[in-house]
């Protein structure tokens, strides 16, 4: 129980995060042009050490001059455990237009990671007389991370969304393999000798979107690594979804219709949760607190469910 109001995240489609690396400026006007929401100019683990001041550079000039249209603009900088970080917060902040949005933060590992950059990215936005406040995003991606999910969420105003990174989550809780997300072989449940597959993802998933719920940000699973497996990625893109998350990146432009497609709430889905606020609607009216809709029950709980997916589509179609 709680008398506190959950905060809504903010109201804007989140459906795909398209990365691109901050060294290969040939895709950035194409990554402009794509259908994803939200645009991810990578300046941490796709760029190779000596390329990141160009990378950087290349960013800055980026964020000026190309017309990103109504996209959400964000940069990935380094982790707190590097020594590009600083130059990446403070450079972005001083140089580049006030198109960008948002920078990412990488390997957070606790709130005071947050904290230092949102300490650093305010002295530098009142030094340059910046009037757009960048917001924040975080990716869970280690296990420091998941252990203090809670605390990150709520670290700084001007964080916006936390996405689960699949990768180098695996390789800091020693996870037993090389793949980016998806069904991992050996993760079986057997059963008369039949293998049945769980989801190993599925519990930081959870842990994310509980999290994000609690502190007002929007969820959203990371990269899934195999892009030439539509079928791998849809799957993946729709048990997030069931899970309550509201998008997922892509590292290939193929995946960013998929993640469209599945984080778009279909016509179907949104007619039907038409039809239960309707059947509610007639409900209350006649002084019940619960109906019966297609053989089940309907009460007041499904009406915030229902609720859930007619705002979300009216938000995508800018109702
Ligand atoms: N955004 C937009 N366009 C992209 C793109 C991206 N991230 N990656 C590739 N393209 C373009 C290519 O330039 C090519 O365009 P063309 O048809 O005009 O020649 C087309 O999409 C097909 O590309 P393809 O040849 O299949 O891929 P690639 O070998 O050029 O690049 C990757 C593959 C994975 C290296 C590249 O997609 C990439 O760098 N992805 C992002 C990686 C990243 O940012 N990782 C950090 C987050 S995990
Ligand atoms: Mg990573």
């Amino acid at each position: 129980m709680s008398f506190r109001i959950q905060p809504t995240p903010p109201a804007r489609p989140n459906r795909c995060q398209l990365f691109g690396p901050g060294s290969r400026p040939a895709i950035f006007e194409k990554m402009a042009a794509s259908a994803a929401d939200v645009i991810n100019l990578d300046l941490e683990d796709s760029v190779a050490p000596d390329d990141k001041p160009q990378a950087r550079r290349n960013v800055i000039e980026a964020i000026g001059d190309i017309d990103w249209g109504n996209k959400y603009l964000s940069v990935r900088i380094n982790g707190l455990d590097t020594p590009y970080w600083y130059r990446d917060v403070v450079e972005l902040l001083e140089n580049a237009s006030e198109r960008l949005d948002q920078i990412m933060i990488p390997k957070v590992g606790n709130a005071a990671d947050v904290y230092a950059v949102d300490a650093l990215a305010s002295a530098v936005e009142a030094a340059a007389g910046r009037k757009k406040r960048i917001s924040f995003e975080v990716i869970i991606e280690s296990a420091a991370g998941i252990a203090h999910v809670e605390e990150i969420a709520a670290a700084s105003p001007r964080l916006q969304a936390m996405s689960l990174g699949a990768a180098d989550f695996a390789a800091s809780m020693g996870m037993q393999t090389t793949g980016i997300g998806g069904t991992q072989e050996n993760y079986y449940m057997l059963h008369e000798g039949r293998k049945y597959w769980g989801d190993p993802w599925h519990w930081a998933q959870a842990a994310i979107v509980a999290a994000c719920r609690t502190h007002g940000l929007l969820p959203v699973d990371g990269p899934f690594g195999d892009f030439s497996d539509d079928d791998g990625f849809i799957a993946q893109a729709r048990r997030s979804a069931t899970l309550g998350m509201v998008g997922k990146w892509a590292i290939h432009p193929r995946q960013v219709a998929l993640a469209n497609q599945v984080f778009t709430p279909s016509p179907e889905q949104v007619a039907e949760a038409r039809e239960i606020l309707a059947a509610m609607e007639k409900a209350r009216a006649e002084g019940a607190g619960a109906a019966v809709y297609k053989g089940r029950l309907v009460d007041i709980a499904s009406i915030r469910q229902a609720e859930v997916i007619v705002r979300q589509a009216e938000m995508i179609s800018g109702g």
